[in-house]
């Protein structure tokens, strides 16, 4: 059991040296040099081992990582394990002894990646090396024991001709979504949890040009863009101390200072939510976003929402005013049979007796 000290300052160190590209064993080395210079050589060497040991093993989650059919892992409580291959979810044999385990594990999981939760900050979200993203809620506010997502990191993030092939996309699709890209129109990806906008969202950024300057702005790194002219930006959360907090809208404020030809923002869901409105306004057009919403009316109202409540004070019509002008195409998407993932419905943005609307320009038949 690592020492909670030691973890805490293993915790500290990784935060700034995972991005620096120092690998965990020499983190972990550093550390055990820093505190126990005065053992020798081998002793140093054993009390890395015995951390690194305590430190990325995974218990019985290995299990199931090995698996590469599982797509996602849910872990509600020690003793209820859920996973999900090819779209359906069913219960895992897999449990924990106790949830003081499923607490090491999580602890296990965090701390490589400079993240941790306490009673003081009892959610956090990480990305794992290999591109997975996490997410941990602990009680009190989990009540039935630590809750612990994982949405595995597929390798392949399908092109277009993969999404029409899957059935997501129609050919007749394609060519819409293509054009609209390519005529740098911008385009708001919306849907439930998991349905497949981030998925989409990677596969429209096939068509933005290959001269074109890029800026993708998101929570956990998941695009993969195939362009080479690429910067990638990724927001984080205040420090234990409550310092150091960078997000998505500080990220789109300086993006705007990078000389982008496209902003990519994975998903919209707070306040900068006005300052890509005003970017849309303001020749920053042929953004591609996501927005969580039920429908394209929704997700319109959403932006709205959200916007509203950053610019507290704005007129409402300005801001109508900027979603009319600003967003153009609003792609929709859901949860088919069997896991399947399609776009039901396309929209454009009008102005309308309310200032603005949606008219639907597709629809699956
Ligand atoms: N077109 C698709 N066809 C089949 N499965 C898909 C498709 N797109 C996504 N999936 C599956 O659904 C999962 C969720 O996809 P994705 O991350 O794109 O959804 P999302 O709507 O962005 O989710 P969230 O709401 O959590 O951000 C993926 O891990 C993958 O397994
Ligand atoms: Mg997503």
């Amino acid at each position: 059991m690592l020492a909670a000290e030691l973890r805490l300052r293993l915790v500290e160190r990784r935060r700034a040296e995972a991005s620096e590209g120092v690998g965990l064993e020499a983190t972990v080395r550093g550390l055990v040099d820093d505190a126990a210079g005065v053992l020798s050589g081998p002793r140093r060497e054993r009390i890395v081992d015995l951390i690194l040991r305590d430190t990325v093993g995974l218990g019985p989650l290995e299990e199931l990582l090995a698996d590469r059919a599982v797509e996602e892992l849910m872990v509600n409580g020690h003793d209820h394990v859920y996973v999900e291959r090819r779209g359906r979810i069913e219960r895992s044999d897999v449990r924990f002894e106790s949830d003081q385990q499923l607490r090491d594990t999580i602890e296990r999981i965090l701390a490589p990646v400079g993240r941790r939760v306490d009673e003081l900050s009892p959610m956090a979200d990480a990305r794992l090396a290999d591109g997975s993203r996490v997410n941990v809620v602990i009680p009190p506010l989990a009540v039935d024991g630590p809750a612990l997502s994982v949405r595995r990191f597929t390798a392949s993030r399908p092109d277009p001709d993969g999404l029409v092939a899957s059935g997501t996309l129609t050919e007749e699709l394609r060519t819409l979504l293509a054009d609209a890209v390519a005529a740098r129109r911008s385009i708001l990806v919306s849907g439930g949890t998991g349905s497949g906008k981030t998925t989409l969202l990677n596969a429209l950024s096939a068509w933005i040009g290959p001269d074109e300057r890029v800026v993708t702005i998101e929570d956990a790194a998941e695009l993969r863009l195939r362009q080479t002219h690429v910067v990638r930006l990724e927001s984080r959360p205040p420090s234990v101390e409550g310092r150091g907090e960078v997000t998505i809208r500080d990220l789109l404020r300086n993006a705007l200072r990078m000389r982008p030809d496209r902003i990519v923002i994975g998903e919209v869901r707070g306040a900068e939510a006005l300052d890509l409105l005003t970017a849309l306004n303001t020749g920053h057009d042929g953004a591609l976003s996501t927005v969580h919403a039920n429908s394209p009316a929704d997700a319109l109202r959403r932006v709205e929402t959200l916007a509203l409540m950053a610019g507290i004070g704005l007129p409402h019509e300005a801001i109508r005013e900027q979603l009319a002008r600003g967003v153009d195409l609003l792609v929709h998407m859901a949860r088919g049979e069997g896991g399947a993932r399609l776009v039901t419905e396309v929209a454009e943005v009008v102005r309308a007796a309310a200032g603005v609307g949606v008219r639907e320009v597709w629809r699956r038949g």
